[in-house]
């Protein structure tokens, strides 16, 4: 019996130093954007400013229907959410939205935190994207800024709460 469970926690030891970091990230479920609001209320205050937040405005009723519309102007509307929310950009939170994994940015980003990029814009902002200008990242941005604003401004809200 004992050597039997020896074998088995071995076993799944293994099993995990086999699995891709990724597989943690493709654990993580959608949380929605008050939730992050807890303990960044300054950049959910910037967000709700961005259009991002009111993405759907565009869509006729018929239009929130078609995924050819909603894959980008509301990708989390099966989970209830009709917008470009937090989660859009920065990954599923259920694993990283706790103070304690939120303050290790190793683990963090290991259990789905994306810090976003050039390319995470670029799965919607793409060529079909109705825009008469090229997508050009450090302008844009600036436009949905709600960074290091929200980093000093958050300090003392940012409570343990988890
Ligand atoms: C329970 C509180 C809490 C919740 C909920 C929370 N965060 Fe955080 N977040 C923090 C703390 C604390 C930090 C670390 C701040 C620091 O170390 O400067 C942080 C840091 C971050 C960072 C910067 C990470 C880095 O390493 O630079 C991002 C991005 C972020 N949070 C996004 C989110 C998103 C998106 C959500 C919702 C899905 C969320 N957070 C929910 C507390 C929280
Ligand atoms: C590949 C992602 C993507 C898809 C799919 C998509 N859109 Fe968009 N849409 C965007 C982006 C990004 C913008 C903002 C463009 C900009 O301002 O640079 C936008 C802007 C718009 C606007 C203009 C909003 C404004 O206030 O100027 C309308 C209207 C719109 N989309 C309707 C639709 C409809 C209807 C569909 C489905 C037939 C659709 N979109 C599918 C990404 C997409
Ligand atoms: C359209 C994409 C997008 C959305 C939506 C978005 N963010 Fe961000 N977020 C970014 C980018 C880009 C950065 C800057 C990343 C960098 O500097 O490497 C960032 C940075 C942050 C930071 C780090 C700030 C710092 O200075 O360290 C926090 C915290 C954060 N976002 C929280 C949120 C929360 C909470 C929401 C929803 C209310 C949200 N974000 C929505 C793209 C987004
Ligand atoms: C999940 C899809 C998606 C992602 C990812 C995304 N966007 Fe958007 N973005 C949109 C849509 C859709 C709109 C248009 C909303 C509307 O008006 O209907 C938009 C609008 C904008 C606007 C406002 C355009 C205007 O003139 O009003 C800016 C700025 C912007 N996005 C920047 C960014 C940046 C920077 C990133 C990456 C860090 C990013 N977006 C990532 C879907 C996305």
């Amino acid at each position: 019996m004992k050597t039997r469970n020896l074998i088995l926690s071995a076993l799944t030891l293994s099993l995990a130093a086999l699995l891709p970091t990724g597989a943690f990230a493709q654990a993580a479920e959608f949380v929605g954007p008050e939730t992050c609001k807890a303990c960044h209320p300054q950049a959910h205050e910037a967000w709700q400013r961005s259009t991002h937040a009111r993405s759907t405005r565009s869509l006729t009723d018929k239009q929130l229907q078609q995924p050819s519309c909603t894959a980008c102007h509301a990708p989390q509307q099966s989970r209830g959410d009709r917008s470009v929310s937090c989660e859009s950009c920065h990954g599923a939170g259920s694993l990283y939205a706790k103070s304690h994994v939120m303050k290790d940015k190793e683990l963090s980003r290991l259990v789905g935190l994306q810090m976003p990029t050039e390319k995470t814009c670029a799965q919607c902002h793409d060529a079909h994207a109705p825009s008469l200008t090229r997508f050009n990242f450090v302008e844009r941005k600036a436009r949905i800024d709600h960074g290091d604003k929200a980093a000093s401004t958050n300090a003392g809200t940012r409570a343990d709460a988890r």
